[in-house]
This record gives structure tokens, sequence and C-alpha cells, in this order.
């Protein structure tokens, strides 16, 4: 394996019982301040998907610092994926089960017809996001290229939820 992808993954650093009682948390900010790993992961992300999209979209909150990064190195456009109450024209609306809680994302209605996109978040736990996520860009009449993470936690068993993701790292 790369040297400097192998220093990304043990940055990821792991914090027992946030935000509730028995999660494992993993954060990822440390990765997100190393110039070098950002750099080699957000290449590893995407390099699957290479000249396969138009749009990233990014998944409040973490999404969005991966879509933003990608969006500048790869010229694509970026399409926001909120949750509820913070988009003043949300054109679709999905509910849904999260590890640690429950949530509602939405997105706007600005994607141009033929923009194929790029679905992108930093962990995949149970994919109840990954999938809301699909539910909501089908609504939109989006076309989805893929998913990809940075960490999926395979024991939580997200991809038989939200269906094929990349990973960048599993654990
Ligand atoms: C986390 C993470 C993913 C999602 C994964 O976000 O960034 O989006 O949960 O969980 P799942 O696979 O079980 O759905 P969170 O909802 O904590 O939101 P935040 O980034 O706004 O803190
Ligand atoms: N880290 C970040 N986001 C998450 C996690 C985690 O461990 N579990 C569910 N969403």
């Amino acid at each position: 394996t790369d040297p400097v992808l192998a220093r990304a993954e043990a940055l990821i650093t792991t914090v027992p019982d946030f935000p509730a009682p028995g999660v494992e948390f993993r954060d990822i900010s440390p990765l997100l301040a190393d110039g070098p790993a950002l750099a080699a992961v957000t290449e590893a992300l995407v390099a699957p998907f290479a000249g396969t999209f138009d749009v990233v979209a990014g998944l409040e909150a973490r999404g969005f610092l991966l879509a933003g990064y990608v969006a500048a190195r790869t010229g694509v456009g970026m399409l926001p994926i909120r949750k509820a109450g913070k988009l003043p024209r949300p054109a679709a609306s999905v509910s849904y089960d999260l590890e640690y809680g429950s949530a509602t994302i939405e997105a706007p209605d600005v994607l141009r017809p033929g923009d194929r996109v790029l679905v992108l978040d930093d962990v995949l736990a149970t994919g109840g996001t990954l999938a809301a996520t699909r539910t909501l860009l089908g609504h939109l009449g989006a076309e989805v290229v893929g998913a990809a993470v940075v960490l999926e936690l395979e024991a939580l068993g997200g991809r038989d939820v939200c269906g094929d993701v990349h990973s960048v790292f599993r654990g």
C-alpha cells in the first residue's frame, strides 16, 4: 500500500462513547488537517470514478468538505445534501434512522438534465444516510454514477442497506 494512505488511515481516531454511550466514533479530523493525507485520500476516493461524473453530492457536514475538495481539484460542480430546515427551497426530502438517532435530508433542485452525480461522505456506518441520499436523488431524477466514502465500518453492514459503495478504508 501507498505509505501516505497508510499514514492517513492511522490518523483516523476512534473516540469511545461519542455522541452516545456505546458508540465508537471514528473522527477523521486529524486526517483532514494533514495536507498530503487529505490529497491522497480524496484522490483514492474518486479514482474509480474518474471522468464519469459532472457533480459531487456532499452529505452534511463532513461530506461537504470532501465534495468541496474534489470539486476544486476536478472542476466539477457541487450538490449539497442538507439536514432538514437549512435549504430555502428544498425540492425533495427523505427521513431515515442513524446509528445514533434519526434525521431528515433535503436537496435543492439545481441539477441540469444529464448531470451525472457522485455521492461523497466520510463514514459509512449503518448505510441509512447513503440509502436515503439515493432515494432523495431518485426523487430529483438524478443519474447517480456511484457513492464513495473514506471509511466503511464493515461490522455495521451498511452496504447491505445502501447498495454498492467504494470505500478507501475499511474497519
Ligand atoms: C455521519 C456521517 C455519515 C453518517 C453515516 O453524519 O458523516 O453522514 O453519519 O451514518 P449511517 O451510515 O449510519 O447513516 P452525521 O449524521 O453524524 O452528521 P454530521 O456530519 O452533520 O455530524
Ligand atoms: N464517525 C463519523 N460518522 C459516523 C460514525 C463515526 O464513527 N458513525 C456513524 N456516523
